[in-house]
């Protein structure tokens, strides 16, 4: 059963929760942009360096960072098993470029699942996060966060369209219990 899919959401939809989820039931590889780039700053790491001021006040890192972060990544040998991408791709430029480099791979998308969810309930997702963890992420503060839903309505929402015409489309309502969007998940990966 071949599973590449593409978990597609505003900031707090619950693309990582999904995603930990397949990979306990599939053993895809999974492969969270934003989880890179957060090592990268960690780590300190010239491309860490470069992304930190965009992520911190919720802006998206240039195109050209994270296609290479994924090609890298989508090259080894793991992705032949199925792979999920999390929070990519973000812009019409890194949908192109995905499409054509997976052709060339022999590797094309099976699904793009869509988690659903109000905004008002995405502002309480994240605030709450940051309230439970000590260290917390610099970008779920309100300036960022309106910030980071800007940036999704703006240049990540069109890709619904992207994506609905090359029939791969698939929403589901992500504002109901973790495991209750899972089975929907788990079902639209399936083909179900
Ligand atoms: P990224 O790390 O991808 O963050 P995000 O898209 O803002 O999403 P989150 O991690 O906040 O949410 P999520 O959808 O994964 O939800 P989660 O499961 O964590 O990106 C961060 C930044 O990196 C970007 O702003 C940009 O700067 C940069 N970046 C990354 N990719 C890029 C790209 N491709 N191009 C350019 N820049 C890029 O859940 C959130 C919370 O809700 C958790 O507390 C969770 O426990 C809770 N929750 C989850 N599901 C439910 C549920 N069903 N009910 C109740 N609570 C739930």
């Amino acid at each position: 059963m071949d599973i590449r899919v593409v978990l597609f959401g505003a900031p707090g939809a619950g693309k990582g929760t999904q995603a930990e989820r397949l990979v306990k039931d599939f053993g895809l590889m999974h492969l969270s942009t934003g989880d890179a780039l957060r090592r990268a700053i960690r780590e300190g790491t010239e491309m860490g360096l470069r992304a930190q001021a965009f992520m911190d006040r919720g802006d998206l890192v240039p195109d050209a960072v994270v296609i290479g972060i994924v090609k890298e990544a989508l090259r080894g040998g793991g992705a032949r098993n199925g792979f999920i991408l999390d929070g990519f791709p973000r812009t019409t430029p890194q949908a192109l470029e995905l499409e054509a480099f997976l052709i060339e791979q022999g590797l094309p998308l099976t699904h793009v699942v869509s988690l659903e969810v109000g905004e008002e309930e995405l502002v309480g997702r994240i605030l709450g996060r940051r309230a439970q963890s000590k260290e917390g992420r610099a970008d779920d503060d309100e300036k960022a966060i309106r910030l980071r839903f800007k940036a999704f309505a703006e240049q990540t929402l069109p890709l619904k369209r992207f994506y609905q015409d090359r029939g791969l489309l698939r929403e589901i309502n992500g504002a109901r219990p973790v495991e209750q969007v899972y089975d929907a998940v788990r079902a639209a990966v399936l083909g179900k």
